[in-house]
């Protein structure tokens, strides 16, 4: 993953994307996102696969750098899981930068998580 790290790597992005909120509102969405997670840890709103799984989904819908969120957000909440005791996702056991049934899988999930509908991502994250 760090290979050829990108120049700009660390650096949020200042255009719009496909996905991705406002370039302008990035600061202040992961401000929310990582208080809403502390929150959830501390009072255990939900179990910590939950709580992993919901902050990737509003981790990589963010959409913080130019490219490679999939890969940081993924990163991402397997150390937070780590950070709970808990193992990493297995994220469908496959390279899900490349085309393939299973990242089809991961997309569709997320998107019935953008509805609201977690239960695919939660099942996905741990095939
Ligand atoms: N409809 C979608 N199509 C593709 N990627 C999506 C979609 N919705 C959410 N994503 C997320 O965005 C990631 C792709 O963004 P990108 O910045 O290119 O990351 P990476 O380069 O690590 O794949 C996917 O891995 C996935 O987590
Ligand atoms: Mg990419």
């Amino acid at each position: 993953m760090f290979g050829r790290v990108w120049k700009w790597a660390g650096k949020f992005r200042h255009s719009g994307k496909n996905i991705g909120i406002d370039a302008y509102q990035i600061p202040t969405a992961l401000k929310e996102l990582c208080d809403d997670v502390e929150y959830w840890i501390e009072n255990k709103t939900y179990e910590p696969d939950e709580i992993a799984a919901r902050f990737h989904h509003r981790l990589v819908a963010i959409h913080p750098y130019p490219n490679g969120n999939g890969r940081h957000s993924r990163m991402a909440a397997d150390l937070l899981l780590r950070s709970m005791d808990q193992e990493s996702f297995t994220w469908g056991r496959e390279n899900l930068t490349d085309p393939s049934m299973t990242r089809t899988q991961y997309i569709d999930a997320l998107r019935a998580a953008d509805k609201q509908d977690y239960e695919l991502l939660f099942e996905f994250v741990r095939s």
